[in-house]
């Protein structure tokens, strides 16, 4: 086994023989482990009380064993990869370092943004998958570390679906995004069980969420819809777990540990709207950087959908209590206080989110 340790996160692109992807088989002497290390004090708890609550919290782990899909049958890979942009999404369609390229030079642009966009969510589900393990050993209460544990395995599909979709597919990968990165690593070594869970299964996953109805929503590629589909469904139960648990213990921390968490949830939220913007093509295909983005933030695209994703996020940190007063004005000045009315996850469609896997729209 060969495990290279590096202190600086891995920055660049990687290509993949697409052709015949799916036949490779590796050996142990062509892998090569990167590694970073990340450190956390993590504070894990035994539980002796093995009372079964009957509880929502039961009732999605429940739903978690019985709407377990797999990747590999579920799927039909088959199909064929588009790299295409609707051109009523595309910002770029005027900038002269892409107006200028032919239709192969912009198919090659169209298919970095795309590789960049799935990185982040598989890079985003590595994520996952390391706090809801941590989630395990830390959550109190019985219901939750099963719920955590089968939330874990999820996560362990979700990064084998996209990673599979990348490989075989898309044929490249991005590098995690630094603002990303940084929240990750925020949520990772805190040593607070609960700032993981809000940042994890609120910010993330609400997030995630919106970002992948958005591109399921936009998406040519029927297998990139069919994916995100089941993933959605997850990510779903995911969520309303987050509301629920946490929604009942926000009321038990006292006026200074509120605040600190909502003071956090609001940092997270800031650092999660940066995300959005795929510097690293920019910088790949030697683009202005600061120009480029410029041209992003004002395209079809973000302004149709950036807010749009804070609508999961700003009602679910109402209902468990933590937009304070102290952090509204801050939410205020992001323009997404807005969205604090909408409907949250608490009360989850039950009748939408049992159906069966294939029979869901
Ligand atoms: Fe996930
Ligand atoms: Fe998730």
């Amino acid at each position: 086994m060969d495990i290279k340790t590096v202190s600086k996160t891995p920055d660049e692109v990687i290509h993949y023989p697409q052709a015949d992807a799916d036949d490779i088989e590796l050996g142990p002497a062509d892998v090569e482990h990167v590694v970073e290390i990340f450190n956390t004090p993590l504070t894990g708890s035994y539980n002796w009380d093995y009372s079964i609550q009957d509880d929502r919290i039961r009732k999605l782990y429940e739903l978690g064993k019985k709407l377990n899909w797999n990747a590999e049958v579920d799927i039909n890979w088959d199909l064929p990869m588009f790299h295409h942009l609707a051109p009523d999404l595309n910002a770029f369609l005027d900038y002269e370092p892409y107006a200028r390229l032919d239709e192969d030079g912009q198919r090659e642009v169209n298919q970095h943004l795309n590789a960049w966009t799935l990185s982040q969510f598989l890079h985003g589900e590595q994520g996952a998958l390391l706090v809801a393990s941590q989630l395990a050993s830390c959550a109190p209460t019985y219901n939750a570390k099963l719920y955590a544990a089968s939330q874990t395995f999820d996560e362990a599909r979700h990064v084998e679906a996209f990673n599979k979709l990348i490989q075989t597919r898309v044929g490249l990968s991005y590098p995690v995004d630094p603002s990303l990165k940084s929240l990750l690593d925020k949520i990772l070594t805190d040593p607070r069980w609960d700032l993981k869970f809000i940042g994890m299964q609120l910010v993330i996953e609400g997030f995630a969420l919106s970002a992948f109805t958005t591109m399921k929503s936009i998406a040519e590629d029927s297998i990139v819809g069919e994916l995100l589909h089941y993933i959605i469904r997850d990510e779903a139960r995911h969520v309303t777990f987050g509301v629920n648990y946490l929604e009942a213990y926000v009321q038990t921390l006292s006026e200074e540990d509120k605040e600190a968490r909502a003071m956090f949830a609001y940092e997270a939220c800031v650092v999660a709207r940066e995300r959005l913007i795929p510097t690293g093509v920019f910088q790949h295909f030697g683009w202005d950087v600061a120009q480029a983005r410029e041209i992003y933030l004002r395209g079809p695209l973000v302004n149709k959908f950036r807010d749009l994703l804070f609508t999961r996020i700003m009602p679910n940190l109402r209902r468990i209590g933590l937009l304070t007063d102290a952090v509204r004005p801050k939410f205020e000045e992001l323009g997404i206080l807005e969205y604090e009315h909408l409907p949250d996850d608490y009360d989850i469609d039950w009748a939408e989110i049992s159906k069966p896997l294939h029979d869901a729209a």
